[in-house]
């Protein structure tokens, strides 16, 4: 609804000139010093866990991990971790993918996820959409069901709802 969207745009500023000269950064650090804020978009996001039957939610690394783990708990249901590369103890499973220069790699446990599992992937922005893409493809390889991709920011100038078309293969991307 229009109440919660400028209820969290109001607690995202723009940072000019971050991490490099002529980026705005969108930092959302005020939003999750904001209990009522942070309260209201863990209760949209936990929504949608019931709306789409998800029974596994994946945060990325690393705010991913701040805004997913308590909508885990309120939804009731597991948190699973995609972390860059070298990060998790276990057998996991990696995805390489592009940057606007060079790749990047992330990863899953491979055994995190069961089959038939429906996953919710959880971010705080979506931006080229090539972290939330790898992220897709770490799912299915794990040989659980994409039932989402729920952001709290798309940066729209930067089509990555475009790019994810093809890897969403149908399932809705929420943007908050
Ligand atoms: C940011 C953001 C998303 C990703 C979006 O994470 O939190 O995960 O980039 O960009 P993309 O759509 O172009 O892939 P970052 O890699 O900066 O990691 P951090 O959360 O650890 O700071
Ligand atoms: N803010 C936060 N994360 C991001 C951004 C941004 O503007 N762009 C890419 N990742």
């Amino acid at each position: 609804p229009a109440e919660l969207r400028e209820l969290l745009l109001s607690r995202i500023t723009d940072i000019p000139d971050h991490p490099q000269p002529g980026v705005v950064f969108k930092d959302i650090t005020p939003l999750l010093a904001d209990p009522a804020a942070f309260g209201a978009l863990t209760e949209a996001f936990a929504e949608l866990c019931g709306r789409h039957r998800v029974d596994k939610i994946v945060g990325l690394e690393a705010r991913g991990f701040i805004l997913a783990a308590p909508v885990a708990v309120r939804a009731g249901v597991g948190f699973v971790p995609v972390r860059k590369a070298g990060k998790l103890p276990g057998t996991t499973l990696g995805q390489a993918y592009e940057l606007e220069y060079g790749t990047a790699e992330i990863e899953i446990h491979a055994d995190a996820l069961a089959p038939g599992d429906r996953v919710l992937v959880i971010d705080d922005v979506l931006a080229t959409g090539g972290t939330a893409d790898a992220s897709l493809q770490l799912i299915r390889r794990a040989g659980a069901e994409v039932a989402g991709l729920a952001v709290l920011l798309e940066l729209g100038f930067l089509a990555g709802r475009q790019r994810l078309e093809p890897g969403l293969k149908g399932a809705p991307l929420e943007a908050l």
